[in-house]
This record gives structure tokens, C-alpha cells and sequence, in this order.
């Protein structure tokens, strides 16, 4: 243990020093796991230089004498020399894919953040989060396109059953896999006509679907829904009366709309209603008409915050992150006005900011007097098995912790109700 943090603070170390020269670090993700195949240069036949080359010559020269006096020799040369540039090229291609940029700036601004926040925990959590080959996805199945050799496949890979055992609700249709170990199942293309089988997530995102604990009949608001998992998902639970996805952003509205044509089949599909609007204004353009009301809010991703390619956008981004707490705040009243008396909604993040999470539900806590808390830690409870929770956390909210082995969130999840 003692070494192997010793070993990510010498690698810190050196990629902070690296960060001096380059905005941008890159972590050779190859090179830090065992577990990973590095690019085998024998095996694209690309590993030697120039220096190995000219001994090649040499060695042809000696076989072969008066191999020179051919014109053909300066030919065979050159398209050597051209092979070897293009392999080396074709080296290259391949490692990029397997390197990830670590964004110095969002790294340095989360250390000094989530140190203050979470303490040595956050060392454990920075591991994961900043080497993607220890991330997990779990494969969530699609109920109207069902397929017994995928669960086949899935078992014989060693997948599992992500939820097991007496949660408060698990409807028997949402089917979602994980394994322990890192990697991906691979994705499946959209093929006209025909509805996908799977959509890949990170497990601990159906965490704030099935605090929503959604029924048959019911009218329900996704308020913040592109790209669509969590509206895949709730819809793989229950038949809702009346299912609405807001999206506010045009590129992501169409993103959504299109994996709701890739896994809804077409008599439900027309009973679901996209919208393109503000969620700020929901509330008042719909007034107490909703029983369950989801907002999956923007935030600080720091996964992917983490990995930002444009060192200017993310240095935006950090000092814009302040403004989202109230942007949060906002959507969370448009939401408590778009729910029924009796109603509950669902708020969730993938930060593990505390001014994106409890601070922000404290303070609708506090400021409106007809929501009160809802206790959600016998769902906590029930998945602990398969996540892991920040321990200290109120009743009425839980925050997942990627941890090696068990690589889900961060994901924060609160729950309310009107009264
Ligand atoms: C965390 S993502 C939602 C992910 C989605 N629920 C899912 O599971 O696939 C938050 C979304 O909120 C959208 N958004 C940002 N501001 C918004 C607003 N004022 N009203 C509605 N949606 C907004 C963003 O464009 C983004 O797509």
C-alpha cells in the first residue's frame, strides 16, 4: 500500500514538473498498468530506428554482394526507409489511443478542492479517476429488444447482476450487468430499423432512477435528460401516464431524441413528449403536473472534466463552475413547482462537489417550507455490495465513491417530497 501511494505521488510529482513545460500532461496509460497489453512494437513490426535500419542495410550488403550496383538497390532503400516511417507513424496512432490527456489545471484545482473535502479519501478516488483502464461500465439491457444469448454472453464474460437482493424497489424488467474487473463491453451501432439490445453506463447512474421509484401511470419529468440514459432507463421500469424529456442544449436535444428512437419501439415512443426548453421555466409554464420529476443537472463532470483536451475551455469552465450551485438551486425550484402536492423528485450530479450537492439541497431545504427530505439509505443500504458511499451523509442523500474494483460515480443522489 505504502509503496503504491509512494509510486502515485513520485508519478504526480512528475507529471506536475512535465505541466510546467505543457498545459496538458500525458499519462501513458500503456505504460502504468500491468494489466495493460503496452503497443507491442514487435508485433506491428515497427520497433527499431534508424540506427537498427542502417544495420540492416549492411548485413543485405554483405549477403548479397554487388547488390549495389542494381538500381533497384536505391529503390529497395527508399521503400524500406518509407515502411519504416510509416510503421513508425502506425505506432503512434495506436499508443495515442491508449493514452488519455490528464488536464493539469482541472487536476490541481480538484486537489486542492476535494483535499479540504474528503481528505485522504481523495487519494483512492484520484487513482481511479485519472487511469481509464480501471474504469468499469455496466451494460443495461433493453427490455423492448430483448436477447437471451446476450444475458449468454454476458454471463460467460463474467457479468452479474448489477442490484440484487431486497431493495425498496427494483422492478423485475430493469436488467443492468456489471463485472468487477475494467473494460468495456463493445458498443453496438444504430442499425436502421432495428432497436439496440444494450446501452452502456456507469452503473451507479441508475442510482437516482431508482430512488425515483417510478409506477406504471404515473407522469414524469426528466428535466435535464440528454444524451437519455437515465430516460432508457426509467422507461425500462415502468410505462409512465405521461413521460417528458426537457433538454435545453439544441446539439444534445437531438443527441437525446435519437437514443430514444434507438431504444424505444414506436407505440410508447409516441406517448414521449421532447422538449427543448429551459428547465428553469417548467415550473411556471407547468405547474403541479408531474408525480415524480428527475433532474440529472449540469455540474462539474469531473470524470471527463478531468480529461478536457482545450486547456482554455477548462480554465473557463473552473471559474465558471462557481455559477452552477445557483444554476442548480433554480432548476430545483422549477421542479418543486412542476411537481403535485404528494410529488417527489430526484436530484442528482456526477460531482463530488459539495457546493454542487448537499449545499444545494440544503439550501432548497431551507428556502422552501413545502419540500421536506425523503430517507433513501435503505437503497444505499441494499447496494452496498456493489458501491461505495461517502460515509456522514444525511438520510435523504448518498454520494458514490469510485473506488479500484468498484469504479462507479461519482454520483450524487438526494430526494425530496412535496407537501
Ligand atoms: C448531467 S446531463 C444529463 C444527463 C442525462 N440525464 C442522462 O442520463 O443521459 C445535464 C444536462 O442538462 C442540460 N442543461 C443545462 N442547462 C439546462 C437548463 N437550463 N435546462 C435544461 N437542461 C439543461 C445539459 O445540456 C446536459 O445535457
Amino acid at each position: 500500500m505504502a509503496n503504491r501511494a509512494l509510486c502515485h505521488r513520485r508519478s504526480l510529482q512528475v507529471s506536475r514538473q512535465s505541466a510546467q513545460k505543457r498545459s496538458c500532461t500525458s499519462i501513458s496509460a500503456a505504460s502504468r498498468f500491468s494489466a495493460a497489453k503496452p503497443v507491442a512494437a514487435d508485433e506491428l513490426g515497427s520497433g527499431c530506428s534508424p540506427d537498427c535500419c542502417s544495420q540492416r542495410m549492411g548485413y543485405l550488403k554483405t549477403q548479397l554482394p554487388g547488390v549495389e550496383n542494381y538500381r533497384g538497390f536505391h529503390l529497395f532503400v527508399s521503400l524500406t526507409f518509407l515502411f519504416f516511417l510509416l510503421s513508425l507513424k502506425l505506432e503512434n496512432k495506436t499508443k495515442e489511443k491508449l493514452q488519455k490527456q490528464i488536464c493539469q489545471v482541472v487536476l490541481d484545482h480538484f486537489e486542492k478542492q476535494y483535499t479540504t473535502e474528503l481528505g485522504d479519501t481523495w487519494t483512492s478516488i484520484r487513482d481511479v479517476l485519472t487511469h481509464p483502464l480501471c474504469w468499469q461500465y455496466a451494460v443495461l439491457l433493453n427490455k423492448f429488444s430483448q436477447s437471451a444469448e446476450l444475458e449468454n454472453t454476458l454471463h460467460v464474460k463474467g457479468y452479474h447482476p448489477a442490484f440484487q437482493g431486497p431493495l425498496p424497489y427494483l422492478p423485475a424488467s430493469l436488467k443492468c450487468y456489471i463485472r468487477r474487473s475494467p473494460g468495456r463491453f463493445p458498443a453496438q451501432k444504430h442499425q436502421a430499423g432495428k432497436l439496440k439490445e444494450y446501452y452502456l453506463l456507469n452503473a451507479a447512474s441508475l442510482l437516482p432512477v431508482l430512488a425515483l421509484e417510478v409506477k406504471d401511470g404515473e407522469d414524469v419529468l426528466d428535466l435535464c435528460a440528454a444524451p437519455g440514459g437515465k430516460s432508457v432507463a426509467i422507461l425500462q421500469c415502468a410505462y409512465p401516464g405521461q413521460f417528458h424529456c426537457n433538454e435545453y442544449d439544441d446539439l444534445r436535444s437531438r443527441w437525446l431524441k435519437q437514443t430514444i428512437e434507438s431504444f424505444i419501439p414506436d407505440p410508447l415512443i409516441n406517448l414521449i413528449k421532447v422538449s427543448q426548453l429551459d428547465g428553469r421555466q417548467i415550473g411556471d409554464l407547468q405547474p403541479e403536473s408531474y408525480d415524480k420529476v428527475l433532474v440529472d443537472a449540469p455540474c462539474s463532470n469531473d470524470r471527463s472534466w478531468l480529461f478536457s483536451s482545450d486547456i482554455q475551455q477548462a480554465t473557463l469552465r473552473l471559474i465558471q463552475r462557481k455559477e452552477l450551485s445557483s444554476l442548480q438551486f433554480q432548476l430545483l425550484r422549477s421542479a418543486i413547482k412542476a411537481l403535485r402536492p404528494g410529488g417527489s423528485l430526484v436530484y442528482s450530479t456526477c460531482t463530488l462537489s459539495k457546493a454542487e450537492n448537499s449545499d444545494v439541497i440544503n439550501l432548497i431545504l431551507n428556502s422552501c417550507s413545502n419540500v421536506m427530505p425523503v430517507d433513501i439509505s435503505e437503497m444505499a443500504k441494499a447496494v452496498s455490495q456493489e458501491f461505495t458511499f461517502l460515509g456522514g451523509t444525511q438520510q435523504h442523500e448518498i454520494l458514490v465513491l469510485p473506488e479500484k474494483g468498484r469504479a462507479w460515480g461519482p454520483m450524487y443522489v438526494a430526494k425530496l417530497k412535496k407537501m
